[in-house]
């Protein structure tokens, strides 16, 4: 039996430029996937996964996870079993060897589909547990690449490197296209992630962007001034420069809203953040719905998003510098 872990990540800046190859700075953070696989004597695949949804599920299939024996919401196992069944190939891959089969377990705190890089850290652990478990070690370099392949098919081309490579990783990295690099010099960031228990659709938001791109000279200038804004958020990450963090944080969202990507929760918990004192707030991710992060080493915003209307819940999660782990 082999277990890894992998964290989830926030967009400090750069989500929906990053599309248009403008850069993103990714930090990963303190809440994690953990993926527990056990070669298995026949090539099926069993997935355990009792913190991806409320109610748990268990399903086991063969080779196509169309064959799925399970009774849960279809798109749920479709999605999970997408992840595990790219991860268990390229693990395969990896090692040489066709047809193993597993026993799977994913526990994962990160919520599910809400900005935080949830499927990108199953894949990483995944990938991870299961060619040590076959007797292969990988590099974290390798293993992000692999990942991103996972979710580039199973997101049917959506997806930039930026959630696994910052989840093979850890701490705060750099994406612009296929350029992916570590910021190594990253201060301390004491993030407080608020959720509003949903998520937006990443596939219809990034497509509402290209269409504005398309039809308003706006919306082109914007996301060049999301590039611009990237660009001086690295120096005064490298600074280590908390306040102007924030304040590019503000900016950021605005230029996020200005391009349709938010919502009445994401600005309810933005602007309770920054009314607590949080150095700045933004959404992050494809946005719709799902999750806001704010600057805040105080527990102020956390108690103020605790009340804020449309927040389910709101926690620490600090820029973690450790990517991928054995557990
Ligand atoms: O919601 P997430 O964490 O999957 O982030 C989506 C970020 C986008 O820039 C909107 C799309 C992408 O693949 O970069």
């Amino acid at each position: 039996m082999t277990t890894s872990s992998a964290p989830g990540k926030v967009y400090l800046f750069g989500e929906h430029a990053v599309v248009y190859g403008e850069p993103a700075v990714p930090c990963a953070v303190s809440r994690r996937a953990r993926v527990t696989v056990e070669r298995r004597d026949d090539d099926r695949i069993r997935v355990d996964a009792a913190d991806l949804s409320l109610d748990g599920f268990t399903v086991t299939y063969g080779d196509d996870p169309g064959d799925a024996d399970v009774d849960v919401p279809g798109d749920l196992v479709a999605a999970a079993t997408g992840y595990v069944d790219g991860a268990v190939a390229q693990a395969r891959d990896a090692a040489g060897v066709e047809g193993v089969g597993f026993d799977v377990t994913i526990e994962s705190d990160i919520p599910l589909g809400a900005g935080l890089g949830s499927s990108a850290a199953v894949v990483v652990a995944g990938i991870d547990a299961a060619t040590r478990e076959l007797g292969v070690d990988l590099s974290a370099e390798e293993l992000a690449d692999r990942a991103y392949r996972v979710e580039h098919e199973v997101q049917e081309g959506q997806a930039s490197r930026a959630d696994t490579f910052c989840s093979a990783m850890g701490g705060a990295v750099r994406v612009e296209g296929d350029d992916c690099d570590r910021i190594g010099d990253a201060p301390e960031l004491p993030f407080v992630v608020g959720y509003d228990g949903g998520a937006g659709n990443t596939g219809e938001l990034v497509a509402g962007v290209r269409d504005l791109k398309e039809t308003y000279g706006f919306a082109d200038d914007t996301v060049a001034a999301i590039g611009d804004l990237v660009r001086q958020g690295e120096r005064a990450l490298r600074d280590g420069d908390v306040g102007e963090l924030g304040d590019l944080m503000d900016f950021n969202h605005g230029l996020l809203a200005a391009l349709g990507v938010s919502s009445r929760s994401l600005e309810a918990m933005v602007w309770a953040a920054r009314d607590a004192g949080a150095a700045g707030a933004k959404l992050t991710g494809a946005g719709g719905g799902g999750c806001i992060v704010a600057l805040d080493d105080t527990d102020a915003t956390e108690r103020a998003l605790e009340y804020t209307p449309g927040c389910e819940s709101a926690f620490r999660a600090e820029l973690d510098t450790e990517g991928v782990r054995r557990e």
